[in-house]
């Protein structure tokens, strides 16, 4: 008996010793994710698939968490050990916050040597680079203002879909009439916050930059930002009694089936609805969030590359090529949900959410409709979104009035500068 627990002892940490970053071999690259979800790990398949066709040992580092927060609270503690992963998938202005920190990989031979300059859109150039130098390669545009129907909860409740607020309210009460749970939400700070930025974009796009993306006093305080938070109130009495904390992945199986009629969330929602069969115009329906057609709030998931020894640089920069391929780059979003991060990949792959997708993208680009996700990191840092998160959930779970979140948000947004 005590051998064999010896043994298994030793086979631990034989593991442990194994999965420790020290001990990446030369042609691995250690990954540090979030995508756990039904949906996203099919799509880092793709990812893993295609570097292992390459030579390249994939070394999984999931910590699970829609919206990546404890994925960058593990890289924090990973970094200050001295033990950086070699990618990290990562969101805007974080990636910003640690080239600051002078502990990313520089990728400029790469990049130039493929032209990336050339095909990615300037607005993820913005957080691709730093001080003019490549530091991430970007794997796909997710956008936030969508929300996920299922079809035959829309054809019950009359089958046209919403355009606006109004319509967006009767078909919900009608929804409730026909004793589904018309809102599938998850009760996390980040999913209450995607839900909130898609809110404030349909009360103007406008008002949307200048709350959100150039933290507008006046328009954080305004009486606009009171309607917001009138509107998140009543979208809060469509959800079931059992939403808090519940995971966003599970929101999506509520609609996928049938007990949820909609879902407020980004794309990657697709990826899951997709892992079920389920097919878009039939099954389900994607629209934008009413009142915010034509205009896209995105994020970009990002590899940022960390400094790692000269032994494994050659691994890191195949990973980030890899990244970069047209092929992949469609094989891999047909997959997530999301779409390309390169203005040369064609739509034929994809179904007609994402061709939706990129030509709502493409628009909103050319005519400044398209604005960084707040809650997805895209809108200001780390220390910004969080007090905003944290505002926007007390507020939805009844501890604030709409007039106090409203005064609570300026203070709250203007300290964490
Ligand atoms: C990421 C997506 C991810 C989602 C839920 C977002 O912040 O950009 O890639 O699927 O969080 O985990």
């Amino acid at each position: 008996m005590i051998t064999r627990k010896v043994a298994a002892l030793a086979a631990c940490a034989a593991m442990l010793s194994v999965t420790a970053g020290n001990a990446v071999a030369a042609d691995t690259v250690e990954v540090l994710h979030w995508w756990t979800s039904g949906g996203e790990a099919s799509a880092l398949n793709v990812l893993k698939e295609d570097l292992e066709k390459k030579g390249v040992t994939w070394q999984d580092m999931p910590v699970a968490g829609g919206g990546g927060e404890a994925a960058m609270t593990a890289l924090r503690a990973r970094v200050t050990a001295g033990n950086a992963p070699t990618a990290v998938q990562m969101l805007g202005f974080d990636i910003l916050d640690w080239a600051k920190e002078g502990v990313v990989a520089n990728l400029n031979d790469v990049a130039d040597q493929e032209g990336w300059g050339d095909v990615v859109p300037a607005a993820l150039q913005r957080f691709s680079k730093y001080d003019g130098n490549w530091i991430a390669s970007p794997v796909n545009v997710h956008s936030t203002n969508w929300v996920w129907i299922n079809k035959a909860a829309l054809d019950a409740a009359g089958g046209k879909a919403p355009e606006n607020w109004d319509e967006l309210i009767a078909v919900l009460d009608k929804m409730k009439e026909n004793g589904i749970t018309p809102l599938a939400h998850g009760g996390q700070p980040w999913q209450d916050a995607t839900v909130f930025e898609a809110v404030v974009l349909s009360l103007g796009t406008d008002f949307y930059k200048s709350a959100l993306n150039d933290l507008d006093p006046e328009a954080l305080g305004s009486d606009k930002m009171k309607e917001a938070f009138d509107r998140m109130a009543k979208l809060r009495t469509y959800v079931d009694d059992n939403f808090s904390g519940r995971d966003w992945n599970l929101a999506s199986a509520m609609v996928i089936e049938g007990s949820g009629g909609m879902q407020m969330m980004g794309d990657w929602a697709k990826g899951e609805f997709l892992k079920a069969g389920k097919k878009p115009g039939e099954d389900f329906v994607c629209i934008r969030f009413p009142g915010t057609q034509g205009a896209v709030t995105f994020n970009s998931d990002q590899f940022v590359m960390f400094k790692v020894g000269e032994d494994k640089q050659k691994a890191q920069k195949m990973m980030a090529s890899a990244v970069m391929d047209p092929v992949f780059q469609s094989a891999f979003n047909v997959v997530k949900g999301s779409v390309p991060a390169r203005t040369d990949v064609p739509n034929d792959a994809f179904d007609d959410c994402g061709k939706k997708g990129m030509k709502d993208l493409a628009e909103a680009n050319s005519s400044g409709t398209l604005f960084g996700s707040m809650a997805h990191g895209h809108g200001a840092p780390a220390a910004v979104k969080n007090a905003i998160n944290d505002v926007v959930t007390q507020h939805f779970n009844g501890e604030l009035t709409s007039e106090e979140a409203v005064e609570e948000l300026k203070n709250a947004v203007a300290a964490a500068q």
